[in-house]
């Protein structure tokens, strides 16, 4: 298996990738929303890797700009969304190896903090812890029950205590529809 950045001729296949990861309901606004990432400007700079194997893209990652309201305009943040992997090779540590190998190329390029709303099961065990109590504000408010799914991780220690504030995503990540669960 291979992680490797993604290219224009692997667009359809990573759309593919995350309507059969996401399944018949969330599926197609999912892929619509990386179809919109691609195409935004404020989304830049991003990350987009893909898994491969024997040929076939089996997973994919998205990083995208973010911006934290009051911090001096040098700080570079990105956000983890989304994430997919083929459901006929999930839990092989597919996923795992496109957050890392994002996580690592993130950090080459001098990126401070990468935040992520998901399963605060899995993300932990990549680094990522609640955000929230920090005093990092998602765009939309989550719910109480939900507060430990937005998380964050500093790529160089220095920031987490000293920074607060509000995060502001690309314009097609920042709609509430997306940050109703
Ligand atoms: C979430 C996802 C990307 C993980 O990819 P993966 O390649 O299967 O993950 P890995 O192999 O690295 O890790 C598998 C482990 O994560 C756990 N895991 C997977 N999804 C999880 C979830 N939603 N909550 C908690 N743990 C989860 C598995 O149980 C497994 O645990 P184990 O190692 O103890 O057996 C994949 O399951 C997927 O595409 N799911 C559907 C789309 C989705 O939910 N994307 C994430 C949105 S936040």
């Amino acid at each position: 298996m291979e992680v490797r950045k993604a290219i224009n001729t692997d667009f359809a296949e990573i759309l593919d990738v995350h309507k059969a990861a996401f399944g018949e309901k969330k599926g197609p606004e999912i892929a619509q929303l990386v179809d919109d990432l691609f195409t935004d400007i404020s989304a830049s700079p991003s990350l987009s890797l893909v898994a491969v194997e024997k040929g076939v893209i089996v997973g994919h990652i998205l990083y995208t700009k973010v911006t934290l309201q009051g911090a001096s305009q040098g700080l570079s943040c990105q956000i983890l969304a989304p994430l997919a992997v083929l459901p006929d090779v999930q839990g092989k540590g597919i996923g795992r190896k496109l957050i890392e190998a994002g996580l690592r190329e993130l950090k080459m390029g001098d990126v401070q903090l990468v935040f992520v709303l998901g399963h605060p099961g899995y993300y932990p065990r990549c680094g990522f812890i609640p955000a929230g109590e920090l005093g990092f504000e998602a765009p939309y408010p989550i719910p109480e029950e939900h507060a430990g799914a937005w998380m964050v991780q500093e790529l160089f220690p220095g920031n987490i205590g000293s920074l607060k504030g509000q995060v502001q995503c690309c314009h097609a990540l920042n709609k509430p529809e997306h940050w109703r669960e």
